[in-house]
């Protein structure tokens, strides 16, 4: 694992843009179609603006083969709400990089389907291949995707029930907690872990506790995060609040000002 302590959020942002547009550029030249897997949620959006704002000024890579995957979704809302993560994801990064519409998946909350739908959501991600690079923020709660704290770090795509702290973390997405739906589909733990290289996004001083549990604390289902030490590719990234809690900040930052320019991320 690699632990980047940055000193803003706009550094987080365009150091991660930076990794995302480098795979994407990789994987053209190889004559492949990048996989991403996205999160959703406030931490990522000053990466998905700086990737727009590349694309918009011709700097950035042509997206238009890449194929996304996110990684939750709510169950309940209606289909054309503006919360749903497959709503959000194409308005705040896939639509303004020209990613079609069809090679942008969620799992598919549609409550007929439900019971099977993190069977097949795993299927999807099978046949895609797998996720290339996964993008991941962390919850107050230490929770990753929706793996709220318990949930077996075996786990696949299922449906769990949002925890109280979680629906009031979001409740600035929907005016209220009581208006956070309860229940969500999340990719599990385990499918997480199946990433190629995991880059974990966090800001701000209100996730120093959970990111300190996921990078230093043991590897435990009562910190969902904590799995990522599991990972052999894993780059976390964090502005100096988030990175506040970490008792080896210094060395952190020494292994970042000493990385030799060969070495990438
Ligand atoms: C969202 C997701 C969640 C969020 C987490 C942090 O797709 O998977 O794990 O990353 O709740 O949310 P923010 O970034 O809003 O603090």
């Amino acid at each position: 694992m690699e632990v980047v302590p940055l000193a803003t959020a706009a550094e987080v942002a365009r150091l991660a843009a930076d990794i995302i547009e480098e795979l994407v550029r990789r994987r053209a030249a190889a004559d492949g179609a990048a996989v991403l897997g996205l999160a959703t949620g406030s931490t990522p959006l000053a990466t998905y603006a700086e990737l727009i704002a590349r694309r918009q000024a011709g700097a950035g890579p042509d997206y238009r083969g890449v194929r996304t995957f996110n990684l939750d979704e709510y169950v309940g809302l209606p289909p054309d709400h503006e919360q749903t993560y497959l709503a959000t994801i194409r308005r705040e990064l896939t639509d303004p990089l020209g990613i079609p519409p069809e090679q942008v998946h969620g799992p598919d909350p549609a409550l007929a389907g439900l019971p099977g739908a993190g069977e097949r959501y795993e299927a999807e991600l099978r046949a895609a291949g797998g996720i290339a690079l996964q993008v991941l923020g962390i919850g107050t709660d230490g929770h990753i995707g929706f793996n709220e704290p318990g949930s077996s770090l075996a786990s696949l795509t299922r449906i769990k029930t949002l925890t109280a702290r979680t629906r009031s973390d979001n409740a600035r997405f929907f005016g209220s907690a009581d208006a956070v739906p309860r229940h969500v589909l999340t990719q599990g733990i385990a499918t997480i872990l199946r990433a190629g290289h995991l880059l974990l996004l966090a800001t701000g001083e209100a996730k120093a506790g959970a990111v300190a549990a996921a990078v230093e604390g043991p590897v435990t289902a009562s910190c969902p995060a904590s799995a990522i030490q599991l990972h052999p590719h894993v780059s976390v990234i964090l502005d100096a609040a988030a990175a506040s809690a970490l008792t080896r900040l210094d060395y952190y930052q020494e292994v970042w000002a000493a990385k030799p320019d060969w070495q990438g991320l």
